[in-house]
């Protein structure tokens, strides 16, 4: 028996308890947001889905009801706000920060056994955020940001190759930010045969930066950030957990030494089970991938520091 929760029932938390619920992946959903009724409607709505659609999943919405969320195995957190076209993810932290820890105190004075994916943004830092503030152990902390835009390298792979999506293979390492974010071209792989002898550099160099920003043009086209690609990708991070998958997800996940950082979050590969980060993979980078990463490694800790300036820390 699994129970899931995802706080908040915005756009990417109803996508995502969906996709939980529609796949099967857990035995009982619970939705909880702040706003009255949100989440109750929407868990109905979906409800009445379940005949047409196939599913008995036990799904419950709740306003801010946090002892209906007891128990649960892993939860997902998606509340803040998310950001308008022109916005960073960086520039959500000073009112992201202290929802996101406020939301995972209650939740685990409900669940202290629970695995935590976060996907709040700007997301290394609250997944930082939450591991420092409730210190629970790094393996317990998860990042979702590696599995959303390795979707998105996958996507536009595909679309440059004209392949099938699913014989599309990348990951995508760093930070979760446009301009921290690593898709590794020299890794992808279309059914085993490596993209890089597929495509022209610069179809390669633009698969890369088109990835990097996938998220903002998004927000551009939406008028707000995307919900149903952020959504479906946690629900693959849970449905790892929850089944014990263990699947190599690039994730967010707590280093300490490995890839030459410490005292961060960051996406790096990880295999990811029902203890949560079961082990952090050591893909070997080459010269230029490793000064990307440190980079992006600095980003995410000058964003990290903020939590100290705005007393989240
Ligand atoms: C995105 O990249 C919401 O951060 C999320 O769309």
């Amino acid at each position: 028996m699994s129970k899931v929760t995802v706080i908040g029932a915005g756009n990417v938390g109803a996508t995502c308890a969906n996709v939980l619920v529609f796949n099967k992946i857990a035995d009982t959903v619970v939705m909880l947001d702040v706003k009255q009724g949100v989440a109750e409607g929407k868990a109905i709505d979906m409800l009445q889905t379940a005949q047409t659609l196939g599913f008995e999943t036990n799904l419950i919405g709740v306003t801010n009801d946090y002892a209906a969320t007891a128990d649960s195995d892993v939860i997902v957190v998606t509340s803040g706000i998310p950001r308008k076209p022109g916005m960073t993810r960086e520039e959500l932290i000073g009112t992201n920060a202290n929802i996101v820890k406020s939301v995972v105190s209650q939740c685990l004075a409900y669940s202290p056994d629970a695995v935590f994916v976060i996907i709040s943004n700007p997301m290394d830092t609250m997944t930082y955020l939450t591991l420092k503030a409730t210190g629970l152990p790094k393996n317990k902390v998860i990042g979702m940001g590696g599995a959303l835009d390795s979707s998105r390298f996958k996507y536009y792979l595909s679309q440059a190759l004209k392949a099938n999506p699913a014989e599309v293979e990348g990951l995508v390492i760093g930070g979760h930010g446009d301009t921290t974010m690593i898709p590794l071209k020299r890794l992808a792989t279309y059914n085993g045969t490596p993209v890089s002898g597929l495509l022209d550099t610069a179809a390669l160099d633009k698969v890369v930066a088109d990835t990097m920003v996938g998220g903002a043009t998004l927000t551009g086209l939406l008028g707000t950030s995307a919900w149903y690609a952020p959504g479906a990708a946690g629900a693959y991070v849970v449905a790892s957990i929850v089944n014990n998958y263990r699947r190599l997800i690039p994730s967010c996940v707590y280093l300490e030494g490995e890839y030459g950082q410490s005292d961060i979050c960051i996406g790096v590969p990880a295999i990811i089970g029902r203890n949560g980060v079961e082990a952090i993979v050591d893909v070997k980078l080459n010269d230029e991938e490793k000064a990307l990463f440190e980079k992006s490694a600095d980003a995410v800790r000058k964003t990290n520091e903020v939590l100290k300036e705005i007393g989240a820390l």
